[in-house]
This record gives structure tokens, sequence and C-alpha cells, in this order.
């Protein structure tokens, strides 16, 4: 590709390092430069329109243009553009969103900290449950565990907890003791003749065994996503978390939920706790927070580990822990809006009225000839391409079939997220029925290429 040398893609790929991207391929093929918003649409700068598949990276909840929450940012802006929340300081904005969390919060919560992403609430929480512990006399309990191909964040400490070995490769990582037990993904994890209830159960006494190999006494936490998003969209087996929080109770293991996907909406109901009756200590929340205008999150906690953390902060002078940027007050104030946003228009009842399109559209394609499997919740769906339906055999990974079919996807104006040969759609949640089956019409014709392709290659 020949670039004029003053260009906004030239100038990117002079000034600029992408995350989760080939950096030597975008030397080739420069960025796709977005410029404008409308409810479900992008539009890049030739002016082509895609449908967004997965709400930029599952966030933009409202959509991506909502003048509300311009407004809210603009006058917060005028207000008290910033202030922290050190050493007792806080800001209106800071505090309502706060209490409006904790009221909505699947489980009761008692208090609220604010960062500004997923990863860092979520390596917040991992702090904690460490502090927890010191606090307690129990320092000996100290090792987290999380499922592979988990993600929750790219922290040092995140992405460590997070089980997909692709980010710790020559990162020096993983770092800390992080220990990951089964991948809950029934189709491909599921043995000859084992049923979802039979596989929910290996999968929760595998966590015992671990437990119990690694020492008890020594297992401080669990983290899960309640449906795991870069996992590859991967919705749990029946009866997983009723047996999975039985083994967390008998083994005195807090259990963390990484709201960071699920949280405001995207299951149908506010909380995947909410979807899959999740009893948590601790809930990490973030992207739809906001709608994804601002960068922030939140963690709840519940009261025992409040409790433990007042008492700790006080012998120890301080809770030494935070950020400049936590509890921002413009970045309150916007995700205020956004909650306010999805009260008055009822969002959680919007995804129950449009998700049985959603599921009947997607489980549609279980005929494709491409397709193995189909699974979701809500308006978080997943297709996984097989070469073979009825032994699931994949195809050659050096295909990158799933590439392939997002790259036809695009030129049909559909953005799907690829995870190998997994393509994953979670919408913004404003998505109507027509927005939907111009979503399933452009991937159906993706799809189709993709065969014609590999048949002409055959
Ligand atoms: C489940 C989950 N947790 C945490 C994160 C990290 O969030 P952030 O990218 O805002 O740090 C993500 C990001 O996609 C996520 O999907």
């Amino acid at each position: 590709m020949t670039l004029l040398p003053n260009s906004p893609h030239a100038r990117d790929i002079k000034s600029h390092v992408h995350p989760q991207t080939n950096l030597k391929r975008h030397q080739e093929v420069g960025p796709t430069i977005m410029t404008r918003g409308e409810g479900v649409y992008v539009f890049d700068d030739a002016g082509k329109r895609y449908i967004e598949g997965v709400a930029g990276l599952w966030c933009a909840s409202l959509g991506f243009s909502v003048e509300r929450l311009a407004k809210a940012a603009y006058q917060q802006m005028l207000r008290l553009g910033y202030y922290h929340t050190y050493r007792h300081h806080s800001s209106e904005a800071a505090i309502e969103l706060a209490e409006r969390l904790l009221a909505i919060a699947p489980v009761p919560m008692s208090k609220v900290l604010f960062q500004c992403s997923g990863s860092e609430a979520n390596d917040t929480a991992i702090k904690l449950v460490w502090y927890y512990h010191n606090a307690i006399g129990k320092p000996e309990k100290s090792k987290i565990i999380a499922r592979k191909f988990a993600y929750h964040g790219n922290t040092a400490a995140a992405v460590s907890l997070s089980g997909k070995a692709d980010m710790h490769r020559d990162f020096n990582l993983p770092f800390a003791p992080f220990r990951h037990t089964d991948f809950p993904h029934y189709y491909r994890c599921g043995e000859a003749g084992e049923s979802e209830e039979a596989f929910a159960s290996r999968c929760a006494d595998n966590l015992e065994k671990l437990i119990q190999a690694e020492g008890p006494d020594t297992i401080a936490a669990f983290f899960v996503e309640p449906v795991m998003g870069a996992g590859g969209g991967i919705v749990p087996p029946r009866t997983y978390f009723e047996k999975v929080q039985k083994v967390l109770r008998k083994y005195d293991v807090l259990f963390i939920a990484d709201e960071v996907i699920c949280g405001f909406g995207r299951t149908g109901n506010m909380w995947g706790s909410e979807t899959y009756d999740l009893r948590p200590d601790m809930i990490s929340c973030a992207k739809a927070l906001s709608a994804a205008f601002q960068p922030i999150s939140a963690l709840m906690i519940n009261d025992k580990i409040y409790a433990a953390m007042v008492e700790q902060s006080d012998k120890l002078g301080s809770f030494a822990h935070g950020y400049t940027y936590a509890g921002h007050p413009v970045a309150a104030a916007v995700a205020l809006e956004a909650q306010k946003i999805y009260a008055e228009t009822d969002i959680v009842g919007h995804v129950r009225r449009v998700a049985p399109r959603m599921q009947a559209r997607m489980k549609a394609f279980a005929r494709h000839p491409l397709i193995g499997d189909v699974g979701g919740v809500g308006l978080l769906w997943a297709l996984e391409i097989v070469k073979d339906k009825r032994t699931k055999q994949p195809f050659d990974p050096a295909l990158k079939l799933g590439q392939t079919v997002g790259d036809h996807a695009r030129r049909h104006g559909l953005i799907a997220r690829v995870i190998g040969d997994r393509l994953v759609f979670a919408p913004p949640l404003i998505i109507n029925e027509d927005e939907i089956d111009a979503l399933a019409d452009a991937l159906g014709k993706a799809l189709d290429d993709t065969l014609r392709d590999l048949r002409r290659a055959a």
C-alpha cells in the first residue's frame, strides 16, 4: 500500500504503537481510522459504515454518539474538571455513583473503590485479596485461582491472573502465585458421551483437587467472568457455578466476579452474577459502567472485606493504595448519566426484548457448513468455525479462517471479534431487531464468501 507521507495513516504508522496488534503488519496495512459514530454504527475515514458487532471492545453499550453523556461531561468540567479522592477528599459525582452501584449490586455490597480500567479494578481486587488475608492473620492464604483462557486485564498482575498464555509469552509473566483450573467450554472440553452437567461436575471436582493439591490453607481466592469474553464468548455449562461455589465455600476461598463485560445488562440481567446466581465477595466492573465514554471502573467489596481493611489501615496508618484519577469527577458524572439512561430506558428490558431475535439468528448459523458451535446469552453470542461438524475437527490454524470471515464481514459492513476460529458478537445494547438482522445478514454473506474461497482453493 502506498501512502502519502503526511496522510493520517502514514503518521499513525510513524508515531503510534497499537495494543493487541502485529506491529510489523501494521507497518504494511496501517490503521483503520474511525471518524464518527451513530447509534450502533461507526464510519471510517473513507465514509464506509460498519455495524459494530462487539460495541468496540464490548463496551459502547449506548452506541457511539450520545448527547446526554457529552453534556454530562461538559457540565462537570465547567463545575469541577478534576479533583482526587486521596486523604479524605471526594466529589459529589463520585459519591452518587458509589451509592448507585451499591443500590443495584446483585448481592449486598458495602463499599466501592474507583479506578480507570477493568484491569486496574481486577488489580485492586488482587491486592485486596492479599491485604484482607494479611489483615485477618492468614498471610499464607495467598494463591489465587482463575480459569485457563480467562481474561482479567493487562496490568502485570491482572494478566498474570488471566489464563491466556499468548499474553504472558516474553513478558516474563505470570509473575505471582496464580493457578489456572479448567476452561469450562463444554463444546471443546466435554468428553464423548459426557452430559453438560457431568462436565460441570468434572470442572468443580478438578477445582477441588487443585485446592487440595496446593493446600487449602494457601488458596485465597477464585476469579471468574460469568461469561468468558476474550476466551471466546463461553457461557458456563449448566450447574457449573452452583457446583464451583460449593467448593469455594467448603475451603473458605474468596469469590470475585469480573463483571467487566457482563455488567450492566449484557446477559439480559443487570449483572452476569444474577444470570448465573453468583454470590461474590467482590465485583469488578468497567466498560458499560460509563457506556465506555469515559475510562472508569469500579470494584465493589462486601462488608467482611471492608471491615478487615478498616482495621488494617488503622494499624498501618493508611490504606496505602490508589490512583490519581480514582473517582475522577468527569468520568463519574458520565458514568452516572449512563446509569440514569439505563434506568430511564429500561436497558435490561430492551436487551430481553431483542435477545430472542439475536438468539434465533445466531442459532440458525448452526446449519451453516462452516459452523460447529453456537452459544450465548442475552446479547453476547459466539460461533465456532470447524472443518468437520460431526467430529468437531478444527481447520488448520495456519489458514486463519476466523480472520478470513472477519475480513469478509468488514467488506459487508460488519465488525466482528475474531478469537482464533471463534466469532464473537456483543453489539451495543441499544441494537434493535432490524439491526440484529443486518448484523446476521452480513455475517451470513461473510461465511458464504469464506466457504466459496475454501472450495475454490480445494
Ligand atoms: C472480563 C474482562 N476483565 C477485564 C478486562 C480489562 O479491562 P480494561 O481493558 O478496561 O483494562 C477486560 C477487557 O476486555 C475483560 O474483558
